[in-house]
């Protein structure tokens, strides 16, 4: 029998509940399409970070490189300063495993509601593709007079040719592998960021000769944003940098029906890669038993498909789908009409 070994990080807040889910729903999976997932859990977060006062304990990223794939909850913490967890655990582990995609798949399932009232599943089915790994999170900056009145701040986004030439490449070849409207849609701001998005621009056409099955689209990331609520239906697969990535995906998440059901997956396609909701480690819900965790089974089933497991990938989507159709009420926590465990127990029942 094949078997996977896979990290498991349940992180801080919400996040060791939505993975308990997500490991109830992989166990079944597993069992069905007879596939054995070798998992073991590992304490890093907020919590350790505050007992300890390391982020990560030494040597953390070469155990983890051991793993064929990670299961991440959230990582965020109330009495953490904002930065430390996220530049520390989540971006760290980004960087350092060179998870240069981050894919993030915007699709409404039949049953949810979408607060753009004319669509439906058959409209809004995008996936982005965000650069992950330079352009405004590289770090790259400092302060000038720091606390004077003549401060200077820069904040700097590093676009390297190789950078840009393996996200788009990964974007151009996942387009053709899905098979829809073969269409890529590059999103940037070439009227203002006139060196970066030059870059990105000129790369897109250049290597697109290579995929002359592919159309090549352009548009401005707040036209992207625009089309995104008003014609979602004309994306097919959208590549952006790191930051406009980030952005225009948590509104992709809120069109697809919210935080709730929206997954990502953080990849390096020959190395170790990382499967995260998408939303955060939501605190005020931590231990209630009603926080959604469809967003985390979706992400299992994304790590599933990565790992090659796409039977049981396609099969946790369908069900996922049957308790959106059929039971779930709303994706938001305390809404959904059943506890989390209970809706772990949904998807599991239809798989
Ligand atoms: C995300 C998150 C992270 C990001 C934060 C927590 C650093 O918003 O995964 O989208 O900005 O990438
Ligand atoms: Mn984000």
């Amino acid at each position: 029998m094949k078997s996977y070994k896979i990290a498991v990080v349940p992180g801080d807040g919400s996040g060791p509940e939505m993975v308990r889910e997500g490991i109830k729903v992989l166990k079944a999976a597993s069992e069905k399409f007879n596939f054995h997932l070798n998992m073991t859990e590992l304490d890093y977060g907020g919590k350790r970070y505050l007992q300890t006062g390391e982020v990560l304990p030494e040597g953390a990223v070469e155990e983890l490189k051991q793993y064929q794939a990670i299961f991440l909850g959230a990582i965020g913490h109330p009495e953490v300063k904002p930065g430390i967890l996220e530049k520390g655990i989540l971006l760290h582990l980004r960087f350092e495993l060179d998870q240069y995609i981050n894919l993030r798949p915007v699709k409404l399932y039949p049953g949810i509601d979408t607060p753009l009232k004319d669509k439906g599943p058959e409209e809004i089915d995008f996936v982005v593709v965000r650069e992950n790994t330079e352009g405004l999170y590289a770090g790259s900056g400092g302060f000038l007079r720091k606390g004077t009145p003549h401060e200077v701040a820069v904040q700097e986004s590093i676009n390297t040719r190789m950078g840009v030439e393996r996200c788009l490449r990964y974007a151009f070849e996942y387009c053709r592998e899905r098979n829809r409207e073969k269409k890529l849609t590059l999103c940037g701001k070439t009227n203002v960021l006139t060196y970066a998005f030059d870059l990105w621009e000129r790369t897109f056409y250049e290597i697109g000769e290579e995929y002359p099955d592919i159309k090549k689209d352009y548009a401005h990331v707040d036209a992207i944003c625009m089309w995104m609520v008003k014609n979602p239906e004309q994306f097919d697969v959208i590549v952006t940098d790191n930051m406009f990535g980030d952005i225009i995906t948590d509104l992709g998440a809120m069109i697809q029906g919210g935080m709730g059901i929206a997954a990502g997956g953080n990849i390096n396609p020959n190395g170790t890669s990382m499967f995260e909701p998408i939303g955060g480690s939501a605190p005020k819900y931590t231990g209630t038993n009603t926080i959604n965790p469809l967003a985390s089974i979706c992400a299992g089933g994304m790590m599933l498909d990565h790992l090659g497991e796409k039977e049981a990938a396609a099969a946790i989507e369908k069900a996922v789908m049957s308790a959106c159709a059929g039971d779930i009420k709303s994706l938001s926590a305390g809404k959904m009409g059943y506890s989390t465990e209970e809706v772990g127990n949904l998807v599991v029942g239809y798989l």
